[in-house]
């Protein structure tokens, strides 16, 4: 199993139930590599001041998220040389035409002009796959909105194996079905994923956040017109605020969001059990992030660790991938 994060932006509650709850849950499923993207952090302009201490920031929060480094391995992308090896022969299988298609480029470019963009933003997905592929992974637990790129990655390990032999492992994306937190929406705009790039931070719920916090931003969240006895029902279409608060709730509580609904008429009863169930989900991470941060030298050590792990597994399917190809290897 793989999976990455990238270092930009505080982990907040749409990485949590989407993603990084379930590498915690998965950790111990045979061998698991989890990984800080800070390659990935490159692709949009950013302070290189900030992306060191983000960077291992995001790391800690990891641990006090429950990683733990006797279950699995985590490391830095940039770390192991490996992914921008592999990176550039799968850049000799993709086209042009497919990584043009990703939404995610289109998105990003679309706001400050693609001809300004970086060739990066462009080759961004190719990256990803060399992550995934380096590993052998065979699921890759990540939220709905890399469903995409997790779609070209299978594309690419398919059509190198055909080209020059198999190679790599297909990976199957572990996407949690709809309704089971695979798709946070901000809570100020809920037509729209919650993320860390949020034009409106009361839209996005940090895991630092304290709980006065919390509780002021899932009381302020969007909700629907009041329609009636039956206002709170589960319906993403028509009723997209409620539902995510009911989505959101559903997951912390592993509980289907239809089912939560009809525990409730009235918006303010669910929206006082969401922030109390918010916060006792973070409020244990946020002990053990404090812990972990007393002790930066314990994190250092744990992804020097991680990296020598990664780094030889990686290493020998760069070796695979480079004499299918045709390259010589280093006698
Ligand atoms: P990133 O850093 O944007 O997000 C990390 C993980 O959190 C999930 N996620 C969400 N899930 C539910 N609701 C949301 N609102 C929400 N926002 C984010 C993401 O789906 C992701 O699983 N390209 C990746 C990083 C990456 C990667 C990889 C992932 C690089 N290489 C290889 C998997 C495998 C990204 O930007 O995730």
């Amino acid at each position: 199993m793989f999976s990455g994060i990238q270092p930009t932006g505080d982990l907040h509650l749409g990485n949590l139930l989407g993603a990084v709850r379930w590498w915690v849950e998965d950790q111990r499923q045979g061998e698991t590599f989890y990984c800080v993207v800070d390659l990935h952090a490159l692709t949009e302009p950013g302070d290189p001041a900030e992306l060191r201490p983000a960077t291992l920031t995001m790391a800690t929060w990891l641990l006090a998220a429950g990683l733990d480094p006797d279950g699995c391995t985590l490391f830095l992308q940039s770390q192991v040389p490996a992914h921008t090896q592999l990176t550039w022969l799968l850049e000799c299988t993709a086209s042009m035409g497919e990584l043009r298609r990703m939404t995610q480029f289109k998105d990003k470019a679309a706001r400050h002009g693609e001809e300004s963009a970086r060739v990066g933003l462009f080759t961004y997905p190719v990256l990803m796959a060399a992550d995934i592929l380096l590993y052998d992974a065979d699921q890759v637990p990540v939220g709905d909105d890399q469903r995409q790129h997790l779609e070209l990655t299978r594309e690419l390990a398919r059509r190198f194996n055909a080209r020059y032999g198999p190679t790599f492992v297909v990976p199957e994306a572990a996407i949690r079905p709809p309704g089971r937190g695979n798709r946070i929406m901000d809570l100020q705009e809920p037509n729209d994923k919650m993320s860390k790039s949020s034009v409106s931070p009361q839209g996005t719920i940090y895991l630092l956040d304290d709980p006065v916090t919390i509780e002021r931003k899932v009381k302020r969240a969007v909700t629907d017109p009041d329609d009636g006895p039956d206002a709170v029902r589960y319906d993403p279409v028509t009723k997209p605020g409620v539902s995510n608060l009911l989505e959101i709730l559903a997951s912390v509580q592993g509980r289907r969001p239809q089912d939560v609904a009809g525990d409730y008429t009235r918006y303010g009863p669910l929206k006082a059990d969401l922030a109390a169930a918010v916060i006792s989900l973070v409020e244990p991470i946020q002990a053990a992030y404090l812990k972990w941060t007393q002790d930066p030298g314990a994190v250092s050590s744990v992804l020097r660790a991680g990296a020598e792990r990664a780094d030889q597994v990686a290493r020998v399917t760069l070796a695979r991938a480079s004499d299918a190809v045709g390259l010589v290897l280093p006698s």
